[in-house]
């Protein structure tokens, strides 16, 4: 089969080629897919997208005249492709459900512990011989009471991890998962009582209708002083401009993005010479007590290999006419 990559990267490169071991026609190209791009697919039956690139009914109409007939994402998020329209010209989409929930997890972990024990600024300091403590002082994770909003695969490794370090688990989450609250003693809650209780929240939820802007002024003013949110799974989740006055008020003690609302178009790049004019990017950038990673959390090599293979598999199935289970317009029937 004819693929072509959009958004590929130099370090998945070599993952999708081993993985691919010479079955497909790969094509890569650094180019997001957009509805200006789309034409780049002209003699391709399919083409593998990444997060940030986008799909909705224009593109997606595009590549359908264009002889595209399979969507393969390289990510387990896929807010930015227009299933419905999709599934109305007959476009199969499948995603990665699962590489790695530990890339993800263990990366939220990295940014609470650099957050809470101040290491950037700590390394800073020593970086100029600065051996001075003050300001430095962190709390015992210990006891302290961690909310996770979103239980699924990425939620459910973090209630291991949290139980580990001996926190009190409360989760929000429409299903809830009977294991977790047997194996990692997590109380379930709402989420306004799990935002009045915890000293730290960590966002593990889809972007959706419903989980848009989740985190905004109201539920904010509910959240205990100097409280720690960390957010891994997608900047609309969160509502920037609300969060940066709870940072500027101090109502929020320390903030963790590995996403961004405005990432489209920024992330994944260098953009050093050319600085976006995004102002929230600049006003959480200015914040001692932010700490921004630009959607690496996957970027492990568990992770990569399981994109790659994945991937692959589903151009498998395709190409060998069966369907991957992986196919989202099968799982979303009702759309
Ligand atoms: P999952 O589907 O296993 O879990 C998501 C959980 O959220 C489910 O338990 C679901 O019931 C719950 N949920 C859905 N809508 C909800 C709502 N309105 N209110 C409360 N709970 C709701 O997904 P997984 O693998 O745990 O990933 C979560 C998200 O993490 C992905 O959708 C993706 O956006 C993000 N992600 C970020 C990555 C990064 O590199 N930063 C990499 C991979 C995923």
């Amino acid at each position: 089969m004819k693929v072509l990559v959009y958004s590929s990267k130099d370090f998945e490169i070599p993952y999708l080629e081993k993985a691919n071991n010479k079955k497909h026609e790969l094509t890569f190209i650094k180019d997001a897919l957009s509805s200006q791009t789309a034409m780049k697919a002209i003699g391709y039956e399919a083409i593998s997208i990444f997060s940030a690139d986008e799909a909705c009914f224009i593109t997606i109409e595009k590549l359908k005249d264009f002889g595209v007939k399979y969507i393969t994402l390289r990510s387990a998020g896929y807010d930015n492709v227009n299933l419905r329209a999709a599934s109305r010209l007959n476009v199969s989409v499948a995603n990665v459900p699962a590489y790695s929930p530990y890339a993800i997890a263990e990366h939220t972990v990295a940014l609470l512990l650099a957050l809470n024990r101040k290491l950037v600024e700590s390394n800073l300091r020593v970086s100029h011989y600065n051996f001075n403590l003050n300001n430095l002082v962190g709390y015992d994770l210990n006891e302290k009471t961690v909310g996770i909003i979103g239980t699924g695969k990425i939620g459910s490794v973090m209630c291991k991890i949290m139980n580990g370090f001996g926190c009190k688990l409360l989760g929000y989450d429409i299903e809830e998962n009977k294991d977790l609250v047997k194996s990692y003693d997590l109380h379930y809650s709402s989420l306004q009582e799990l935002c009045s209780q915890s000293d730290i929240i960590l966002l593990h939820v889809p972007l959706n209708k419903d989980t848009h802007q989740l985190i905004n002024e109201d539920i904010i003013s509910e959240m205990k002083d100097g409280v720690i949110i960390i957010n891994t799974a997608r900047g609309s989740v969160i509502n920037t401009e609300h969060i940066i006055e709870g940072l500027r008020n101090g109502k929020i003690g320390a903030l963790g993005i590995d996403v961004f609302e405005n990432e489209k178009g920024v992330f994944f790049k260098d953009n050093s010479q050319e600085i976006p004019n995004d102002d929230f990017l600049i006003q959480l950038n200015a914040f001692p007590n932010v700490l921004i990673t630009g959607h690496h959390a996957f970027l492990t090599q568990e992770a990569l290999t399981n994109i790659a293979e994945t991937t692959i598999y589903n151009l498998d199935c395709w190409s060998s006419g069966r369907e991957t289970e992986n196919e989202l317009i099968l799982k979303h029937a009702t759309l």
